[in-house]
This record gives structure tokens, sequence and C-alpha cells, in this order.
């Protein structure tokens, strides 16, 4: 039974015998491909799927926090409230994009939920390699680029008890045939099918990402992962700028610590370790040196 309530939301732990309007929508998710396509993945169980919501995270995080069990899914053709970090909006048109956010509950101390941006960023690239032929990479701390342009982004929510992590949602807006307009972001933007040069199914491209999720999820605390992920960083040994309310300062990145901080040799001499959230990092050209 698919069950249309308001804002198209479908229930997908329902066996599915009548199809949606939202079913026949050509390009869009088609509910019983959904379920078959991402059967079999431990972290895709249950099921949410809307085609409009305000915030897959949002409403992720409303079901983590009244106990929905780890591999909770929540998907969306459409957001009408996107979250980005530092609450910038994340925009995503019905039908273009991945936007989906995952109930996670790692055995993790919270000093090291970084290890999930970590997680989504290496899955992310990891499945685009895969099922969209693109080399893709990753800007410190969260963002994934293809050819140099922000292709996804990734919004890690935690609640903690105690030292510990209780529960995170792990959100990724993947933009898959379109993408933002440059007055519309402050970092060159593009989607994977302008790169790809070619169709690429979102279906493919969600089951890929998960099989990747699913496929780290055990080495979350592992050397492997933060190796993994250390390898694709697009910044290091180059000459950055740290923009925070408090300025802008230079220098250069130097290398990345196994808590997510990044290491910034400045120009005055000083080495900062500096953590997400309190920097946006760009990229300077040497000739600024
Ligand atoms: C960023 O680059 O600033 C992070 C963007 C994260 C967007 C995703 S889309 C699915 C999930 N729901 C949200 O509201 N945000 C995340």
């Amino acid at each position: 039974m698919v069950n249309g309530c308001g804002g198209g939301f479908i229930n997908l732990r329902c066996r599915t015998s009548v199809r949606s309007k939202l079913d026949y929508n050509r390009g869009m998710f088609h509910a019983p491909d959904l379920v078959h396509r991402l059967a079999g993945l431990r972290l895709a169980h249950p099921i949410y799927l809307y085609q409009q919501i305000g915030s897959t995270n949002d409403q992720a995080r409303q079901l983590a926090e009244a106990g929905a069990p780890e591999g909770l899914l929540m998907v969306a053709e459409e957001q009408t409230a996107g979250r980005g970090r530092s609450g910038r909006v994340w925009l995503t048109p019905p039908g273009t994009a991945l936007a989906f956010s995952l109930v996670l509950r790692p055995a993790l101390p919270a000093a090291l939920s970084a290890r999930l941006t970590m997680l989504a960023g290496l899955a992310t690239c990891e499945a685009l390699e895969q099922a969209a032929d693109v080399k893709a990479a990753l800007k410190w701390p969260n963002d994934v680029l293809i050819n140099g342009r922000k292709t996804a982004g990734i919004l890690i929510e935690t609640a903690l008890s105690g030292e510990q992590l209780n529960y995170a949602v792990l959100g990724i807006g993947l933009n898959v045939s379109w993408s933002p307009a440059p007055h519309e972001v402050e970092f060159p933007a593009t989607c994977v099918q302008a790169e790809a040069g070619r169709e690429v199914d979102r279906l493919t491209l969600l089951r890929a990402l998960l099989a990747r999720l699913e496929a780290w999820y055990p080495a979350l605390a592992d050397e492997a992962l933060f190796t993994a992920w250390r390898a694709r960083l697009t910044m290091l040994n180059q000459p950055v700028e740290l923009r925070s309310e408090a300025g802008v300062v230079a220098g250069r990145a130097v290398d990345v610590a196994p808590d997510g901080a990044l290491i910034v040799q400045t120009d005055s001499g000083e080495t900062r370790r500096v953590l997400a959230g309190e920097v946006h990092l760009r990229a300077r050209s040497a000739s600024a040196n």
C-alpha cells in the first residue's frame, strides 16, 4: 500500500500495490523501483519517500528523537527549506538531485564525529566514480567536487549522550541534472550530468552511494577511512585563505588530523589547527603568496 499523505509522502515500509501520481512522473523516483533497487541494504531501511518536504534532515531528526532505528532513510524529490552548513540555504528543485538523510547510531565518541563527514564524502566520491564515471575530490571539510566545482554537500547533525553519540543524521545533497547559478552560491557549482556528459540515473547513483556508505561504515574509527578521505582532499600543500568573522588569515594547508581538523601554516609563521564550522576555506593562487 502506498500512503499518499499531504506533501506526497510515501511510506515504503508498506508493500506497494497502488501507484501514486508521483510514480507516473517521468524522471521522478518510482516507489516500487526504489524499494526494489535498495533491497538488501542495511542502511536503507525503513525508507521514507517525499515528493516535497521542508528538509529531510529536519524530518529525520524528529524521527531519530522519537527512537527511529539506524538505517532509516528519508529521500525527497524536492526540498522547500533545505539546509546547508553555517545556516545556508540548500536548493533542491524537483527531480533534479539526490537529497536524502540517513539516521545512524554509531558507537563513536563525540570527539570523533567528524568521521561521519569523512564517511559521507568518501562514499559520495566513490559512488560518483562507479555510477557516473567521473573523478571526484573533496574540499575540506565536506564539499564534493567534480573538476573543481561543487556537486554535493554534506550536513551531519548529531545528538550526544554524555561523551558518546546518541544518533547522527547524515544528510547529502547531490546535484544530478541541475546546479545553482553563480550568483546563488559562494563557490562555483556544477551537476553530475554536466560533468559526465551524459544522463545519469539517480537511482543507480543512490544505490551506489548507500552501498559505499555501508561498506565503509564498520571502519568509521579506523585509520583506513581517514587515509582514504585524506587522499581525496584537494587543497593540501596549497596556499589557502581561512575566512571567519574574525577576518581572513592567509597560509598553507599542510595536513589534516585524524579527528578531521585542518592544520594550516599561516604566512605569519604560526601553525593553526582549525575545525569544521570555525572557518571557510578558500584556495589562493600561488602568485598571491
Ligand atoms: C552544504 O554543502 O552546506 C551541505 C548541504 C547539505 C544538503 C542536504 S540535502 C539533504 C539534507 N537535508 C537538508 O536540509 N540538508 C541536507
